[in-house]
């Protein structure tokens, strides 16, 4: 980036936080704020669309304050304003929307509409306000976001360019963790609390089951998730008290193993798929996002298996793995710098993907060397000619 850095405010209300934050050159964070519903949410067991909705208009405006206050700045100074246009819940992207396109319509700043999965992604390029300078994720990378609602592995070669290497035929991993932890009585959401409870579990032996699915990069959830149905459901019944859903009725020290052995399936299959997809792509680096990212066991993990094979791994903090504004920041400073812009027109895009279909069959599996590695090659150049290098649809398409 020449001269000054661009500076951008950033919004996401996709879900169940509602975060702002204020961006330098898509990498330092200079303030942020998240207003997290979690305790909203938690007596449902679940996030409650329209309750998530209302709680970002009651925090959107106390968290832009807060951010702007702290960081000395005022919205005129920014050089343009990044909002989540999707995926997402509809409800809750259209405040941010709303709220995004208000601000930069009465400070005619220009608007950049960003994908939720995109700034998971580009969370690990972010730095906080003092952090010392380090460098950015080199390309070419592999990178596996797992979050409630995504899990997939891509391979970048360049800023914005995603090939997708595979993805969740069934649940997401952060889903499935949310429904193991209902199962086991741990409460919501799942994947922080089998986390905790992984750590008190006394015998580590307790083996679910794995979908490897033969040698494709895509995975698998919910057949972990039935055995596990299944195995407190045997539990229960051998022990005389039989019933569904009523895991916190087990011996909380065998809810303990059962945890740890849930996450150390869930675990095993991410970690091996990534580590391999970084070889036989032979990536530079490997980067990790999304709220399941946060998992101190999948971070270790990944980060074994990467350093022994020579390569750096690049994880956000944890409260940057989860939803937040930041990182919103700093994928929606790449699409500024590209040039994108959102008009009014700009829309909620719930189902919006990441990653366009790439077209041809062996292209999930790209060969290393030889022919078929230069005709994928060819393949791929000649896809982003045509694409132009976008793999998303333009912003400035209206949502529907
Ligand atoms: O990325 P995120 O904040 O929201 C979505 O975009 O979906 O991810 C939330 C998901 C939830 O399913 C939550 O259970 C999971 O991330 N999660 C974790 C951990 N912290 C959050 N899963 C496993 N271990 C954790 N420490
Ligand atoms: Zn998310």
């Amino acid at each position: 980036m020449s001269g000054r850095e661009p500076l951008l405010l950033a919004i996401e209300s996709s879900c169940d936080e509602t975060g702002v934050a204020l961006v330098a050159g898509g990498r330092r964070i200079l303030a942020q704020a998240v207003a997290s519903q979690i305790a909203l949410h938690a007596p449902a067991g679940g996030i409650v669309p329209e309750l998530a909705a209302r709680a970002h208009l009651r925090w959107i405006v106390p968290a832009l304050k807060e951010v702007l206050e702290t960081a000395g700045v005022t919205i005129p100074e920014v050089d343009g304003i990044a909002v989540t246009a999707g995926p997402g819940l509809a409800g809750s992207l259209l405040v941010g929307i709303a709220f995004a396109k208000t601000l930069a319509w009465a400070h005619r700043r220009p608007l950049v509409g960003v994908n939720h999965l995109e700034g998971h992604l580009y969370a690990a390029w972010l730095l906080d306000r003092d952090e010392p300078e380090r460098p950015a994720p080199p390309f070419p990378l592999v990178a596996l976001v797992v979050s409630g609602g995504h899990t997939f592995l891509v391979e970048m070669r360049d800023h914005l360019a995603y090939r997708l290497l595979g993805e969740t035929v069934d649940d997401a991993a952060g889903e499935a963790f949310d429904k193991a932890g209902r199962l086991l009585g741990l409460g919501y959401p799942g994947g922080p609390a089998i986390a905790i409870a992984a750590t008190h579990a006394r015998r580590r032996d307790a083996i679910l089951p794995r979908a490897w699915l033969g040698s494709s990069y895509d995975f698998s959830f919910s057949g972990l998730k039935t055995a596990l149905r299944r195995q407190v459901e045997a539990e229960l019944a051998a022990a005389g008290r039989p019933g569904t859903e009523a895991g916190g009725r087990l011996d909380p020290h065998r809810v303990a193993e059962l945890a740890w052995g849930f996450q150390e399936a869930v675990v095993d299959v991410l970690a091996a798929k990534t580590l391999r997809a970084a070889e036989e792509t032979a990536a530079q680096a490997v980067v990790l996002g999304g709220g399941v990212a946060a998992n101190q066991a999948l971070r270790e993990r990944i980060t074994a298996g990467a350093v022994s094979r020579g390569l750096p791994v690049f994880v956000p903090r944890p409260d940057l793995c989860t939803d937040n504004g930041a990182m919103i920041g700093a994928a929606g400073c790449q699409r500024f710098v590209a040039g994108e812009r959102a008009g009014s027109d700009l829309g909620a895009r719930p189902a919006w993907p990441l990653v366009r279909p790439f077209g041809t069959p062996d292209t999930r599996r790209p060969p290393r060397r030889g022919p078929a590695a230069r005709a994928y090659e060819a393949a791929l150049a000649a896809e982003r000619d045509t694409a132009g290098d976008d793999p998303v649809a333009s912003t400035r398409e209206s949502a529907r």
